[in-house]
Protein backbone atom coordinates (compact mmCIF):
# COMPACT_ATOMS: atom_id res chain seq x y z
CA UNK A 1 0.00 0.00 0.00
CA UNK A 2 1.08 3.52 -0.95
CA UNK A 3 -0.08 7.02 0.34
CA UNK A 4 0.27 9.95 -1.80
CA UNK A 5 -1.70 13.03 -2.32
CA UNK A 6 -4.47 13.51 -4.58
CA UNK A 7 -7.37 15.87 -5.90
CA UNK A 8 -10.58 14.33 -4.11
CA UNK A 9 -14.27 15.29 -5.03
CA UNK A 10 -16.17 14.88 -2.17
CA UNK A 11 -19.66 15.72 -2.65
CA UNK A 12 -21.51 16.75 -5.77
CA UNK A 13 -20.78 20.50 -6.31
CA UNK A 14 -18.55 21.02 -3.29
CA UNK A 15 -14.78 22.34 -4.15
CA UNK A 16 -11.70 19.69 -4.82
CA UNK A 17 -9.68 19.28 -1.47
CA UNK A 18 -6.28 17.71 -1.48
CA UNK A 19 -6.41 14.31 0.31
CA UNK A 20 -4.39 11.68 1.45
CA UNK A 21 -5.47 8.70 -1.21
CA UNK A 22 -4.24 5.08 -0.86
CA UNK A 23 -2.74 2.93 -3.68
CA UNK A 24 -2.84 -0.54 -3.50
CA UNK A 25 0.20 -2.10 -5.27
CA UNK A 26 -0.56 -3.99 -8.07
CA UNK A 27 -2.35 -7.27 -8.59
CA UNK A 28 -2.76 -9.16 -11.60
CA UNK A 29 -3.07 -7.19 -14.62
CA UNK A 30 -2.63 -3.98 -12.82
CA UNK A 31 0.04 -1.48 -12.72
CA UNK A 32 1.53 1.26 -10.64
CA UNK A 33 2.21 4.96 -12.44
CA UNK A 34 3.99 7.79 -10.99
CA UNK A 35 2.46 10.30 -12.41
CA UNK A 36 3.98 13.37 -13.55
CA UNK A 37 1.97 15.34 -15.15
CA UNK A 38 -2.25 15.63 -15.34
CA UNK A 39 -4.13 18.09 -17.54
CA UNK A 40 -7.59 19.65 -16.08
CA UNK A 41 -10.32 18.89 -18.38
CA UNK A 42 -14.04 19.22 -18.35
CA UNK A 43 -14.85 15.99 -17.44
CA UNK A 44 -12.77 16.50 -14.04
CA UNK A 45 -15.46 19.33 -13.49
CA UNK A 46 -18.70 17.71 -14.72
CA UNK A 47 -17.72 14.74 -12.26
CA UNK A 48 -16.99 17.11 -9.26
CA UNK A 49 -20.70 19.21 -10.29
CA UNK A 50 -22.07 15.21 -10.37
CA UNK A 51 -22.93 15.30 -14.07
CA UNK A 52 -21.48 11.91 -14.34
CA UNK A 53 -22.62 9.79 -11.71
CA UNK A 54 -23.64 9.72 -8.12
CA UNK A 55 -20.66 7.32 -6.65
CA UNK A 56 -18.88 10.51 -5.12
CA UNK A 57 -16.12 10.72 -3.44
CA UNK A 58 -13.95 10.69 -7.15
CA UNK A 59 -10.57 11.15 -7.60
CA UNK A 60 -10.64 13.10 -10.17
CA UNK A 61 -7.64 13.65 -13.24
CA UNK A 62 -7.67 11.47 -16.46
CA UNK A 63 -5.17 13.10 -18.93
CA UNK A 64 -2.00 11.75 -17.37
CA UNK A 65 1.66 11.22 -18.39
CA UNK A 66 3.64 9.40 -15.72
CA UNK A 67 6.17 6.67 -15.21
CA UNK A 68 5.35 3.04 -14.70
CA UNK A 69 6.49 2.41 -11.08
CA UNK A 70 5.39 -1.40 -10.99
CA UNK A 71 3.56 -4.17 -12.29
CA UNK A 72 1.40 -6.82 -11.49
CA UNK A 73 1.59 -10.92 -12.61
CA UNK A 74 0.98 -11.91 -15.74
CA UNK A 75 1.64 -8.37 -17.14
CA UNK A 76 3.29 -8.22 -20.68
CA UNK A 77 4.93 -5.97 -22.78
CA UNK A 78 5.18 -2.90 -19.59
CA UNK A 79 7.67 -3.29 -17.24
CA UNK A 80 9.09 -0.59 -14.85
CA UNK A 81 10.34 2.72 -15.81
CA UNK A 82 8.69 2.58 -18.88
CA UNK A 83 6.91 6.49 -20.18
CA UNK A 84 3.35 6.00 -20.50
CA UNK A 85 0.38 8.03 -21.64
CA UNK A 86 -2.81 6.49 -20.29
CA UNK A 87 -5.64 5.56 -21.64
CA UNK A 88 -9.37 5.58 -20.83
CA UNK A 89 -10.04 2.93 -23.01
CA UNK A 90 -8.10 -0.08 -23.12
CA UNK A 91 -9.62 -2.80 -25.66
CA UNK A 92 -10.49 -6.00 -23.78
CA UNK A 93 -10.08 -7.88 -26.93
CA UNK A 94 -13.16 -9.91 -26.07
CA UNK A 95 -16.67 -7.94 -25.84
CA UNK A 96 -18.99 -7.99 -28.82
CA UNK A 97 -17.65 -5.18 -30.16
CA UNK A 98 -13.69 -6.06 -30.06
CA UNK A 99 -14.92 -9.69 -31.27
CA UNK A 100 -16.65 -8.48 -34.49
CA UNK A 101 -13.46 -6.11 -35.36
CA UNK A 102 -13.87 -2.69 -33.65
CA UNK A 103 -11.94 -2.17 -30.65
CA UNK A 104 -12.05 1.15 -30.60
CA UNK A 105 -15.46 1.44 -29.69
CA UNK A 106 -14.87 -1.78 -27.14
CA UNK A 107 -17.90 -1.85 -24.99
CA UNK A 108 -16.20 -3.62 -21.80
CA UNK A 109 -13.01 -1.48 -21.61
CA UNK A 110 -10.61 -2.48 -18.91
CA UNK A 111 -9.58 -1.07 -15.30
CA UNK A 112 -7.97 -1.83 -12.58
CA UNK A 113 -9.95 -4.07 -10.34
CA UNK A 114 -8.40 -3.02 -6.95
CA UNK A 115 -10.37 0.42 -5.67
CA UNK A 116 -8.12 3.54 -4.25
CA UNK A 117 -9.29 4.41 -1.22
CA UNK A 118 -8.99 7.23 1.59
CA UNK A 119 -7.58 6.60 4.89
CA UNK A 120 -10.43 5.23 6.38
CA UNK A 121 -11.09 3.19 3.66
CA UNK A 122 -13.79 4.65 1.68
CA UNK A 123 -13.23 3.55 -1.66
CA UNK A 124 -12.61 6.09 -4.39
CA UNK A 125 -13.81 6.21 -7.96
CA UNK A 126 -11.36 6.91 -10.06
CA UNK A 127 -12.57 9.62 -13.08
CA UNK A 128 -12.82 7.29 -16.36
CA UNK A 129 -11.28 4.86 -14.22
CA UNK A 130 -8.01 6.73 -13.81
CA UNK A 131 -7.68 9.34 -11.17
CA UNK A 132 -4.49 11.16 -12.45
CA UNK A 133 -4.52 14.17 -9.84
CA UNK A 134 -2.17 12.15 -7.67
CA UNK A 135 1.64 10.99 -7.03
CA UNK A 136 0.80 7.66 -8.10
CA UNK A 137 -2.68 5.74 -9.56
CA UNK A 138 -3.55 2.29 -10.03
CA UNK A 139 -4.99 1.10 -13.37
CA UNK A 140 -4.86 -1.71 -15.64
CA UNK A 141 -1.70 -2.24 -17.65
CA UNK A 142 -3.67 -2.12 -20.76
CA UNK A 143 -4.41 1.67 -20.79
CA UNK A 144 -0.81 2.37 -20.10
CA UNK A 145 0.43 2.90 -23.51
CA UNK A 146 4.69 3.57 -24.16
CA UNK A 147 5.98 6.20 -25.86
CA UNK A 148 8.55 7.77 -26.79
CA UNK A 149 10.48 9.19 -23.34
CA UNK A 150 11.86 12.45 -25.69
CA UNK A 151 8.50 13.86 -25.26
CA UNK A 152 8.16 16.27 -21.98
CA UNK A 153 4.87 14.61 -19.73
CA UNK A 154 2.94 17.62 -19.54
CA UNK A 155 2.54 17.66 -23.12
CA UNK A 156 1.92 14.01 -23.65
CA UNK A 157 -0.39 13.45 -20.88
CA UNK A 158 -2.93 16.01 -23.20
CA UNK A 159 -2.97 12.79 -25.81
CA UNK A 160 -4.75 11.02 -23.39
CA UNK A 161 -8.23 12.60 -23.60
CA UNK A 162 -8.97 16.32 -25.15
CA UNK A 163 -6.47 16.36 -27.63
CA UNK A 164 -6.90 13.15 -28.64
CA UNK A 165 -11.03 13.13 -28.86
CA UNK A 166 -10.52 16.05 -31.08
CA UNK A 167 -8.07 15.08 -33.31
CA UNK A 168 -9.46 11.70 -33.61
CA UNK A 169 -13.24 13.21 -34.38
CA UNK A 170 -11.44 14.68 -37.73
CA UNK A 171 -8.92 11.78 -38.47
CA UNK A 172 -11.31 9.24 -37.88
CA UNK A 173 -14.66 9.62 -36.96
CA UNK A 174 -15.13 12.52 -39.78
CA UNK A 175 -12.64 10.41 -42.11
CA UNK A 176 -10.95 14.25 -43.48
CA UNK A 177 -9.57 13.57 -47.21
CA UNK A 178 -7.12 15.98 -48.67
CA UNK A 179 -8.85 18.46 -50.66
CA UNK A 180 -11.46 18.50 -47.75
CA UNK A 181 -13.75 21.32 -46.67
CA UNK A 182 -13.72 21.35 -42.75
CA UNK A 183 -15.98 23.51 -39.96
CA UNK A 184 -15.25 23.24 -36.74
CA UNK A 185 -17.79 24.63 -33.79
CA UNK A 186 -16.21 25.56 -30.63
CA UNK A 187 -12.33 26.26 -30.82
CA UNK A 188 -11.51 25.08 -26.91
CA UNK A 189 -8.59 22.11 -26.79
CA UNK A 190 -11.27 19.76 -28.32
CA UNK A 191 -12.13 22.00 -31.21
CA UNK A 192 -8.63 23.26 -32.09
CA UNK A 193 -7.64 19.40 -31.79
CA UNK A 194 -10.12 18.62 -34.75
CA UNK A 195 -8.48 21.79 -36.16
CA UNK A 196 -5.15 20.12 -36.01
CA UNK A 197 -6.25 16.89 -37.26
CA UNK A 198 -8.22 18.45 -40.45
CA UNK A 199 -5.32 19.86 -41.03
CA UNK A 200 -2.84 16.77 -40.56
CA UNK A 201 -5.38 14.83 -43.13
CA UNK A 202 -4.88 17.98 -45.62
CA UNK A 203 -7.98 19.75 -45.43
CA UNK A 204 -8.00 22.50 -48.00
CA UNK A 205 -9.88 24.84 -46.04
CA UNK A 206 -10.56 24.79 -41.87
CA UNK A 207 -13.42 26.94 -40.91
CA UNK A 208 -13.28 27.76 -37.60
CA UNK A 209 -16.32 28.96 -35.78
CA UNK A 210 -16.96 30.36 -32.08
CA UNK A 211 -18.14 33.35 -30.21
CA UNK A 212 -15.22 34.29 -28.35
CA UNK A 213 -12.83 36.62 -30.51
CA UNK A 214 -10.24 35.44 -28.74
CA UNK A 215 -10.31 31.67 -29.36
CA UNK A 216 -10.49 32.38 -33.08
CA UNK A 217 -6.74 33.93 -32.73
CA UNK A 218 -5.38 30.91 -31.48
CA UNK A 219 -7.50 28.67 -33.92
CA UNK A 220 -5.69 29.93 -36.48
CA UNK A 221 -2.13 29.57 -35.39
CA UNK A 222 -4.01 25.65 -34.67
CA UNK A 223 -4.14 25.89 -38.61
CA UNK A 224 -8.11 27.25 -39.09
CA UNK A 225 -7.48 29.28 -42.48
CA UNK A 226 -10.89 30.98 -41.74
CA UNK A 227 -12.63 32.22 -38.78
CA UNK A 228 -16.50 32.48 -37.98
CA UNK A 229 -17.40 34.51 -35.03
CA UNK A 230 -20.59 33.11 -34.45
CA UNK A 231 -22.11 35.87 -32.15
CA UNK A 232 -21.67 38.32 -35.06
CA UNK A 233 -22.96 36.38 -38.31
CA UNK A 234 -24.73 33.54 -39.14
CA UNK A 235 -22.76 30.65 -38.68
CA UNK A 236 -24.50 28.44 -41.37
CA UNK A 237 -24.58 31.20 -44.34
CA UNK A 238 -20.77 32.78 -43.53
CA UNK A 239 -18.95 28.49 -43.99
CA UNK A 240 -21.85 28.37 -46.96
CA UNK A 241 -20.08 31.41 -48.33
CA UNK A 242 -16.65 30.81 -47.55
CA UNK A 243 -17.54 27.07 -49.50
CA UNK A 244 -18.91 28.10 -52.85
CA UNK A 245 -22.26 28.22 -51.45
CA UNK A 246 -22.10 24.14 -50.64
CA UNK A 247 -21.22 24.05 -46.85
CA UNK A 248 -18.41 22.09 -45.84
CA UNK A 249 -17.77 17.83 -46.52
CA UNK A 250 -16.99 17.56 -42.85
CA UNK A 251 -18.60 19.83 -39.60
CA UNK A 252 -17.19 18.78 -36.49
CA UNK A 253 -19.29 20.08 -33.05
CA UNK A 254 -17.09 20.68 -30.47
CA UNK A 255 -19.13 22.44 -28.58
CA UNK A 256 -22.27 20.66 -27.52
CA UNK A 257 -25.08 22.00 -27.40
CA UNK A 258 -27.79 21.76 -29.69
CA UNK A 259 -27.87 25.01 -31.48
CA UNK A 260 -23.78 24.29 -32.59
CA UNK A 261 -25.37 20.59 -33.22
CA UNK A 262 -28.22 22.30 -35.72
CA UNK A 263 -25.67 24.88 -37.02
CA UNK A 264 -23.12 21.80 -37.68
CA UNK A 265 -25.64 19.89 -39.31
CA UNK A 266 -26.52 22.55 -41.73
CA UNK A 267 -23.06 24.17 -42.76
CA UNK A 268 -22.75 20.56 -44.69
CA UNK A 269 -22.47 20.21 -48.42
CA UNK A 270 -24.91 17.61 -49.84
CA UNK A 271 -23.40 13.72 -48.71
CA UNK A 272 -21.25 15.79 -45.95
CA UNK A 273 -20.49 14.23 -42.63
CA UNK A 274 -21.53 15.77 -38.98
CA UNK A 275 -19.16 14.61 -36.20
CA UNK A 276 -20.94 15.45 -32.88
CA UNK A 277 -17.69 15.07 -30.05
CA UNK A 278 -19.30 17.60 -27.86
CA UNK A 279 -20.94 16.35 -25.19
CA UNK A 280 -24.48 17.28 -24.67
CA UNK A 281 -26.32 17.26 -20.82
CA UNK A 282 -29.37 15.03 -20.35
CA UNK A 283 -31.73 17.86 -20.98
CA UNK A 284 -30.51 18.93 -24.39
CA UNK A 285 -33.01 17.72 -27.57
CA UNK A 286 -33.13 18.55 -30.90
CA UNK A 287 -35.47 18.52 -33.64
CA UNK A 288 -34.78 17.91 -37.41
CA UNK A 289 -36.83 17.94 -40.23
CA UNK A 290 -36.76 14.31 -41.67
CA UNK A 291 -36.53 15.48 -45.15
CA UNK A 292 -33.56 17.48 -44.66
CA UNK A 293 -31.73 14.80 -42.83
CA UNK A 294 -33.22 12.35 -45.57
CA UNK A 295 -32.56 15.49 -48.76
CA UNK A 296 -28.92 16.15 -47.38
CA UNK A 297 -27.91 12.63 -47.42
CA UNK A 298 -24.07 11.77 -45.52
CA UNK A 299 -23.25 10.75 -42.08
CA UNK A 300 -24.31 12.03 -38.48
CA UNK A 301 -21.42 10.20 -36.19
CA UNK A 302 -21.09 10.75 -32.59
CA UNK A 303 -17.36 10.46 -31.79
CA UNK A 304 -16.17 8.69 -28.28
CA UNK A 305 -12.96 9.58 -27.62
CA UNK A 306 -12.14 10.36 -31.23
CA UNK A 307 -12.78 6.27 -32.21
CA UNK A 308 -8.91 6.21 -31.33
CA UNK A 309 -7.02 3.18 -30.75
CA UNK A 310 -4.46 4.29 -28.09
CA UNK A 311 -1.88 1.93 -28.27
CA UNK A 312 -1.72 2.50 -32.18
CA UNK A 313 -2.30 6.56 -32.08
CA UNK A 314 -0.64 7.77 -28.96
CA UNK A 315 2.54 6.61 -29.54
CA UNK A 316 2.35 7.94 -33.96
CA UNK A 317 1.08 11.22 -32.27
CA UNK A 318 4.33 11.68 -29.93
CA UNK A 319 6.71 10.72 -33.05
CA UNK A 320 4.56 13.54 -34.95
CA UNK A 321 5.09 15.70 -32.28
CA UNK A 322 8.89 15.17 -31.68
CA UNK A 323 9.15 15.37 -35.89
CA UNK A 324 7.59 19.47 -34.97
CA UNK A 325 4.82 17.95 -36.88
CA UNK A 326 1.94 18.58 -34.72
CA UNK A 327 2.26 21.71 -32.33
CA UNK A 328 0.61 20.17 -28.95
CA UNK A 329 2.87 22.65 -27.42
CA UNK A 330 0.47 25.16 -28.12
CA UNK A 331 -2.38 23.31 -26.34
CA UNK A 332 -0.60 24.19 -22.64
CA UNK A 333 -1.73 27.23 -21.24
CA UNK A 334 -0.41 27.16 -18.01
CA UNK A 335 1.74 24.48 -15.63
CA UNK A 336 -0.15 24.38 -12.08
CA UNK A 337 0.57 22.64 -8.50
CA UNK A 338 -1.94 19.71 -7.22
CA UNK A 339 -3.82 22.38 -4.94
CA UNK A 340 -4.24 24.55 -8.53
CA UNK A 341 -7.28 22.65 -9.50
CA UNK A 342 -9.84 24.26 -7.84
CA UNK A 343 -8.58 27.34 -9.51
CA UNK A 344 -8.03 25.86 -12.75
CA UNK A 345 -11.72 25.01 -13.35
CA UNK A 346 -12.55 28.63 -12.66
CA UNK A 347 -10.06 29.78 -15.53
CA UNK A 348 -11.78 27.22 -18.10
CA UNK A 349 -15.07 28.47 -16.98
CA UNK A 350 -13.72 31.87 -17.94
CA UNK A 351 -12.33 29.71 -21.04
CA UNK A 352 -9.24 31.51 -20.16
CA UNK A 353 -6.86 28.91 -21.31
CA UNK A 354 -6.98 25.70 -23.18
CA UNK A 355 -5.93 23.53 -20.70
CA UNK A 356 -4.23 23.71 -17.57
CA UNK A 357 -1.89 21.39 -16.53
CA UNK A 358 -0.65 19.61 -13.04
CA UNK A 359 3.11 19.06 -12.96
CA UNK A 360 4.25 17.06 -9.83
N1 LIG B 1 -21.04 28.75 -30.94
C1 LIG B 1 -19.72 28.57 -31.17
N2 LIG B 1 -18.85 28.33 -30.17
C2 LIG B 1 -19.31 28.29 -28.92
C3 LIG B 1 -20.68 28.46 -28.61
C4 LIG B 1 -21.56 28.73 -29.69
N3 LIG B 1 -22.87 28.90 -29.49
N4 LIG B 1 -20.83 28.36 -27.27
C5 LIG B 1 -19.61 28.12 -26.76
N5 LIG B 1 -18.69 28.09 -27.75
C6 LIG B 1 -17.25 27.89 -27.65
C7 LIG B 1 -16.60 28.50 -26.43
O1 LIG B 1 -16.35 29.88 -26.62
C8 LIG B 1 -15.31 27.69 -26.33
O2 LIG B 1 -14.25 28.27 -27.03
O3 LIG B 1 -16.99 26.52 -27.53
C9 LIG B 1 -15.69 26.36 -26.97
C10 LIG B 1 -15.74 25.20 -25.99
O4 LIG B 1 -14.46 25.00 -25.54
P1 LIG B 1 -14.09 24.59 -24.06
O5 LIG B 1 -15.12 25.12 -23.13
O6 LIG B 1 -12.66 24.92 -23.85
O7 LIG B 1 -14.26 22.98 -24.11
P2 LIG B 1 -13.34 21.83 -24.67
O8 LIG B 1 -12.41 21.37 -23.62
O9 LIG B 1 -12.77 22.17 -26.00
O10 LIG B 1 -14.45 20.70 -24.85
C11 LIG B 1 -15.52 20.89 -25.75
O11 LIG B 1 -16.02 18.58 -25.93
O12 LIG B 1 -15.22 16.74 -24.79
C12 LIG B 1 -16.21 17.69 -24.86
O13 LIG B 1 -16.97 17.89 -22.57
C13 LIG B 1 -16.30 18.54 -23.63
O14 LIG B 1 -18.43 19.30 -24.28
C14 LIG B 1 -17.08 19.68 -24.18
C15 LIG B 1 -16.55 19.84 -25.59
ZN1 LIG C 1 -13.92 -4.96 -25.99
ZN1 LIG D 1 -11.16 14.42 -20.47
Amino acid sequence: MNDVKGVVSPAKGAPVEIRTVLVPDPGAGEALVRVQACGVCHTDLHYREGAINDEFPFLLGHEAAGIVEKVGDGVEGLKRGDFVIIAWRAPCGSCRSCRRGCPWYCFDSRNASQKMTLEDGTPLSAALGIGAFAELTLVAAGQCVPVDPAAKPVVAGLIGCGVMAGLGAAMYTGGVQKGDSVAVFGCGGVGDAAILGASLCGAARIIAVDIDARKLEWASEFGATDVVDASKTDAVEAIKELTDGNGANVTVEAVGRPETMMQAFYARDLAGTMVQVGVPDPTMTVELPMLEFFGRGGALKPSWYGDCLPSRDFPMLIDLYLQGRLNLDRFVSESIPLDGVEEAFVKMQRGDVLRSVVVF
